[in-house]
C-alpha cells in the first residue's frame, strides 16, 4: 500500500478523533501554511512510578493528512513518558503512513506541534477554557505555532 492508499485508509477510519472531557493537557497548534488547526487532549496515568500517556484524541479542521497522522500519533504516543512523546518528531508520528511528499510535510508538523504545545504547556483541562475547537477559532487569543 503506498501512502495515499494509507492516508486514505485511516481517515476512514480515524482512530482517537473528538474531544476529551477530563484530559489533563491540550494542546492546540495553526499551520501558518494553509490555515489548518489542530488541537490534541491527553489524559496520563502512572505505570510503574512514571507518569505515562494513557490517551489521546484530537480534533481537526485541517486537511486529511493531518487528520491521518493525528490518527496515527494518537495510537504511537500511547504508554511513552511526556519526553519520550516530545522527542518524537513529525517523520516519527508519520511513520506508519510512509513518506509524506514534501507539500504534506507541514501536516505532520501541525500535529508534532499540538502535542508539543500539549505536553510543554501542561496545562490541565480548565472548565473556564473552551475545549471545543470552533469556539477557539473564534476566540482572539488561541494558541498558534509558526513553522517556517
Ligand atoms: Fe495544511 Fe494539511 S494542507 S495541514
Amino acid at each position: 500500500m503506498n501512502t495515499e492508499e494509507k492516508i486514505d485508509e485511516a481517515i476512514r477510519n480515524p482512530k482517537n478523533l473528538g474531544e476529551m472531557a477530563e484530559a489533563d493537557a491540550i494542546g492546540t497548534a495553526g499551520s501558518s501554511d494553509c490555515g489548518d488547526m489542530l488541537r490534541m487532549w491527553i489524559k496520563f496515568r502512572n505505570e510503574d512510578g512514571r507518569r505515562v500517556i494513557d490517551k489521546a484524541t484530537f480534533q481537526s479542521f485541517g486537511c486529511q493528512t493531518a487528520i491521518a497522522v493525528a490518527s496515527m500519533a494518537t495510537e504511537l504516543i500511547k504508554g511513552k513518558t511526556p519526553s519520550e512523546a516530545l522527542a518524537m518528531s513529525n517523520e516519527d508520528l508519520s511513520a506508519p503512513l510512509g513518506a509524506l511528499p514534501p507539500m504534506k510535510i507541514h501536516c505532520a508538523q501541525l500535529v508534532e506541534g499540538a502535542l508539543k504545545n500539549a505536553l510543554t504547556g501542561e496545562v490541565a483541562a480548565p472548565k473556564a477554557v473552551s475545549s471545543n475547537l470552533s469556539d477557539s477559532l473564534q476566540a482572539p487569543k488561541s494558541v498558534k505555532i509558526k513553522f517556517t
